[in-house]
């Protein structure tokens, strides 16, 4: 992967970013993303946020090499706070980090968002808080896809601020359109994730502490929702 072949995982969330987008990328690393974006024309400009100093100096060169630079802002920030309002930003990439980081930083950065932005979110786990997260905070899930690439299952949920909306529990967990859609890579990740909510029971069963019930209990009725999913 490099600024001009993008990972599939990277490609699928370049291609929920609206054309002519004013682009936050957050956790950027090698700032491939925004880069590629800007090469093929499909942005007008990016800010690239990193909080490590190794991936903020790689986004750095990545984005001297491309020429680019009068057009890609890169900044050493955490989180939302690489965004000032003069960006006028009009999406957010936040991606292949876990749900839960994902969430916090959109949490605390709330400061900096206008609600004008979509975002695209690639986390890496932990999507039910995250899903939680956009719930309460009046974001509507547009998009939603499940992809498979070296050997992990990738989501990518794409979401704007509409005011208020209401998911279930099974919703925020499945996520709501996927539920809908089954797409073979839903499916093919919901049979996986079977099988390991069924592995973590049985390890449960032959523990030699006593695990604690609602935790048990909490992964039985995971494990049930999917199997119901899957009949
Ligand atoms: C695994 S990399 C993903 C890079 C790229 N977004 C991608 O999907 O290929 C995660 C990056 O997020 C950065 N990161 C983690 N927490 C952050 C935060 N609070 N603010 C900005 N960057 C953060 C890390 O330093 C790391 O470079």
């Amino acid at each position: 992967m490099n600024e001009q072949t993008l990972s599939m995982r990277l490609e699928r969330v370049a291609a929920h970013v609206p054309v002519g987008a004013r682009l936050a990328d957050i956790g950027s690393d090698h700032g491939y993303l925004p880069v590629a974006l800007l090469r093929r024309g499909a942005i007008a400009a990016a800010v690239a946020g990193e909080v490590a100093l190794t991936p903020f100096h790689a986004a750095e060169r990545t984005v001297r090499e491309s020429g680019q630079a009068q057009r890609i802002t890169v900044r050493l920030a955490n989180g939302l706070a690489a965004i000032e309002p003069g960006d006028g930003i009009t999406a957010i990439t936040l991606c292949g980090m876990g749900g839960e980081t994902i969430r916090d930083i959109l949490d605390s950065g709330k400061a900096h968002l206008s609600g004008q932005e979509r975002l695209i979110l690639q986390p890496n786990g932990g999507e039910q808080p995250l899903r939680q997260w956009l719930m309460d905070n009046g974001y509507r899930i547009l998009c939603e896809e499940v992809l498979r690439e070296n050997r992990f299952d990738y989501e990518i949920i794409v979401a704007e601020r509409t005011g208020p909306v209401v998911y279930s529990a099974e919703e925020l967990y499945f996520g709501p359109l996927q539920i809908q859609a089954r797409s073979p890579a839903f499916l093919v990740k919901w049979q996986r994730m079977l099988r390991v909510k069924q592995k973590t029971l049985s390890h449960f069963g032959r523990a030699r502490q006593a695990v604690p019930e609602d935790k048990v209990q909490e992964i039985a009725r995971q494990a049930r929702w999917i199997t119901e999913r899957l009949a």
